[in-house]
């Protein structure tokens, strides 16, 4: 198989490319990424010799060249990873969301369709569902969309293309929508990479708000494993909410995080809340056991050490991005 993997050198993607080649090694992989601040060739550098995985520098929104790529290369499979991903990003200006997350997946989509109707995976978010309260049920894959940042507006504008695509054009698609991921490669300024780098730098951990809101936490090797799943025996046409079981307030993950680290609560900055701050996201995952036999295995409490342990032995890998364009989005988001 020749498969097209779009956002192969951010977080999720790079993950998904090293997973796929440990577990599918005959399979060819195209890995298409156009470098924004959150793309790092670093992610694939233990690959750069490994001739089944080729990295290609261009853009999803560049239709010319989208259309010339589908017609040269004659993939079997599109994973689609490239988005902007980043909540706050989305809060300071929502254009570049909007550009990559909707008209970048619609171009991937007619090259799909124009090049004999190419399998298709979506990978969303469950961001696009809303917010939860406290006593809500989880969403599933019926929980009506109700997206409130920019971010997962876009994202829930790419999904509604994805399945128009299904039933307007019969393109054989999928779409995974799931919950917080955690795990190596993360660019540091999500929640987990975030405050764990800091702490390693002696500087405080910024909490948004009262640290009340929840998120489910899976780790990305489960999610890419899931993800595998639903293209191999997934059906056509149909969503699948993967989720971590691992529901925690924000709060929680900090001292969790501490204590593995062995600091104290003193190093907790409370700062101003995220504008529209979602309370929580949690899934209800259970079409995607009862169907492919999934469900999450990496026990939070272990995936978050051995994380944790990662960006600790990782200083390289993370201090090189802090010191570059994240310090420019810093300033922006903390009117510094
Ligand atoms: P990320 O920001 O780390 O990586 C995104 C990658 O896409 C980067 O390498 C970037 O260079 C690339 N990219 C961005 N715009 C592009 C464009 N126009 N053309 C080509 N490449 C482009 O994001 P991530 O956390 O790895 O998320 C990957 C996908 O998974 C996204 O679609 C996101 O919505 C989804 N998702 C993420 C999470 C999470 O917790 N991080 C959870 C559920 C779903
Ligand atoms: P994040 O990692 O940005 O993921 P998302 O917004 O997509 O869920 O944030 C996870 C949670 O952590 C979210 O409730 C916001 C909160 N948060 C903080 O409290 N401080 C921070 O510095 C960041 C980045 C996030």
């Amino acid at each position: 198989m020749k498969i097209l993997i779009t956002g192969g050198a951010g977080f999720i993607g790079a993950n998904f490319v090293h997973y796929w080649l440990r577990k599918n090694p005959q399979d060819e992989i195209v890995n298409l990424d156009t470098l924004t601040y959150a793309g790092n060739l670093e992610n694939l550098k233990s690959i750069e010799n490994n001739k089944k995985h080729r990295f290609i520098k261009g853009n999803i929104c560049d239709t010319p060249f989208i259309n010339d790529l589908f017609k040269k290369e004659n993939f079997n499979l599109v994973v689609h990873f490239a988005a902007e991903s980043h909540v706050d990003r989305s809060v300071l200006d929502s254009s570049d969301f909007v550009k990559t997350n909707v008209e970048g997946t619609m171009n991937l989509l007619d090259a799909a369709k124009n090049n004999g109707g190419i399998r298709f995976h979506h990978v969303s978010t469950d961001e696009v569902f809303g917010a939860l309260s406290s006593e809500d049920a989880a969403f599933n894959e019926k929980t009506p969309y109700d997206p409130r940042s920019p971010y997962s507006a876009s994202k829930a504008a790419s999904d509604h293309l994805v399945r128009a695509y299904f039933h307007t054009h019969k393109l054989p698609i999928t779409i995974s929508n799931c919950s917080n991921n955690y795990g190596p490669f993360q660019f540091p300024e999500k929640l987990i990479p975030l405050f764990v780098t800091n702490l390693v730098e002696g500087k405080k951990i910024p909490v948004y708000g009262t640290g009340e809101n929840i998120r489910d936490w899976i780790h990305v090797d489960d999610h890419n494993r899931g993800v595998e799943m639903i293209i191999k025996n997934g059906t056509i046409g149909e969503t699948y909410c993967l989720g971590g079981a691992a529901e925690r307030k924000n709060i929680d993950i900090t001292k969790e995080i501490l204590s593995i680290m062995g600091k104290g609560e003193e190093e907790i900055e409370y700062v101003a809340d995220r504008k529209g701050h979602d309370l929580r996201y949690a899934i209800d995952f259970s079409k995607a056991t009862a169907e492919l036999g999934w469900k999450p295995q990496i026990d939070f409490e272990k995936g978050i050490t051995m994380t944790v342990e990662w960006y600790q032995d990782n200083e390289n890998w993370w201090k090189k991005i802090k010191s570059g364009e994240y310090q420019e989005y810093y300033k922006k988001q903390y009117n510094k």
